[in-house]
């Protein structure tokens, strides 16, 4: 089915991991098969899988392709220094028993892509074991132009903040603007475009298993994130290209290769295994209509699992604009402690949690066991405001939340937009019991 409510000039293919089928070229999708001797046009037939192959059904994710050339006519790859982007496991620093918050990282003044704006801020698990995240943002200036990236490591779940991001894939483009998410599956070639010239946002590196829509128990069919809402590309190819660069990201390590034209040349293909973005304005929250805030895991939009049931790899989770209207109930989120380490971020507006100091662009990291909550001013005030119906406009936060601690890089606990004084936050707060 082709999504025809998309605002932006692209077709997409609707819904959450759907057996897609798309051709740029009339005829190019071999009917009845996946391998036919000869694949039409002199196309190549090649497999992506994103699953062992005897994964059980609902989980089994794989695309078939059918491209120019393969994917494997590249020569040899040789190092490549990337600074900034990080991959675990994270240990290049003491992870402070400490809550820590960030402004937000400076746009760069010399001409930066996304591969080299990436700075991982935390992360926790290993790559090679296929289990944890890591979590950072990209602020970058320029188009990729004439080089290619894939992340063998990780699934990527990109959260745009400022300016669009064109992202050209091998199923296709995207374009994602904020307010809007962008899920890469590991291992798909991607070309990262900016349209506004310059693009800041957040960046999940999922290693572990690939996000998947929560269960939804007793809520039932409907709700939270809808299926219906997940956009996949049609099939798209690039123009033929004289050589271009192909920057692999393995192990944690960065390999640069030559390809002799675009690896985005993939004319039609089928499967479910693909680039796909969500609206978040799309999210139906769900709160309380009596009293008490309800756990933020009722926000899940998407969720990559673990192998203890229940007990997520990584959530990632909105705050998005809602109505409050829970009576005789403190509204914002609570004081707490949890198992879960949550690392947060800003879209934009405000997040009921806290009067001043989160700003859109910022990162807020909360580890396991780690007091955190509302600010004084903000319990102050929700302390004592009339509980009248109330809409939280303008705003969305969101969180990657994850069963593993976040390390913090060396780099983010050294960096200048490091906020010295987050603690204060929690100060100020008075003991008015009299026992
Ligand atoms: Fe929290």
């Amino acid at each position: 089915m082709t999504d025809t409510t998309s605002t932006d000039a692209f077709a997409y293919q609707s819904g959450f991991g759907n057996q897609f089928s798309s051709e740029a070229h009339p005829g190019a999708l071999p009917l009845g098969r996946n391998s036919p001797q000869r694949a039409p046009h002199g196309l190549y037939a090649e497999l992506l899988s994103g699953a062992a192959f005897t994964a059980p059904r609902h989980r089994n994710l794989r695309t078939w392709m059918y491209r120019v050339r393969p994917s494997a006519a590249h020569g040899r790859f040789e190092p490549l220094a990337v600074e900034r982007w990080k991959t675990g496991p994270f240990h290049d620093a003491p992870t402070p028993a400490n809550r820590l918050r960030w402004d937000p990282w400076p746009m760069p003044e010399a001409p930066t892509d996304f591969i080299d704006s990436v700075v991982t801020v935390a992360g926790n698990g290993d790559a090679h074991a296929q289990v944890g995240v890591a979590a950072g943002v990209y602020c970058a200036n320029r188009s990729m132009t004439g080089r290619y990236f894939v992340n063998s490591d990780a699934e990527m779940l990109l959260v745009p903040q400022a300016g669009a991001l064109l992202m050209h894939t091998e199923v296709g483009r995207l374009h994602v603007r904020p307010g809007e998410i962008v899920v890469v599956p590991r291992g798909m070639r991607v070309r990262v475009e900016l349209p506004d010239g310059t693009a800041r946002g957040y960046l999940c590196e999922n290693y572990g298993a690939p996000f998947v829509l929560p269960e939804l128990g007793p809520i039932g069919s409907n709700g939270l994130a809808n299926a219906r809402d997940f956009l996949a590309p049609v099939a798209a190819y690039e123009q033929p290209t004289g050589p271009v660069q192909l920057v692999n990201k393995f192990l944690g390590g960065f390999w640069s290769g030559e390809l002799a034209g675009t690896p985005l040349d993939v004319v039609a293909w089928h499967g479910n295994l693909v680039a796909y973005k969500y609206e978040l304005a799309r999210f139906m929250a769900i709160g309380t209509v009596s009293f008490d805030h309800p756990d933020p895991s009722i926000n899940t939009v998407l969720t990559s699992a673990s192998d203890t049931p229940g007990v997520a790899n990584c959530d990632f989770v909105i705050f998005p604009p809602r109505w409050l209207v829970a009576e005789d109930t403190f509204r914002p989120p609570w004081f707490h402690r949890n198992i879960m380490s949550e690392f947060m971020g800003l879209v934009q507006g405000v997040y009921d949690a806290k009067a001043e100091g989160f700003v859109p662009g910022g990162v807020s990291l909360h580890n396991a066991m780690l007091a955190h909550g509302p600010d004084a001013a903000t319990f102050e005030k929700a302390s004592s405001a009339p509980l009248q119906p109330h809409k939280l406009e303008s705003t969305l936060a969101f969180m990657f939340e994850s069963r593993h601690i976040f390390r913090p890089t060396a780099q983010a606990l050294g960096a200048g937009n490091l906020q010295p004084r987050y603690d204060e936050v929690w100060a100020g707060f008075n003991a008015p019991f009299a026992g």
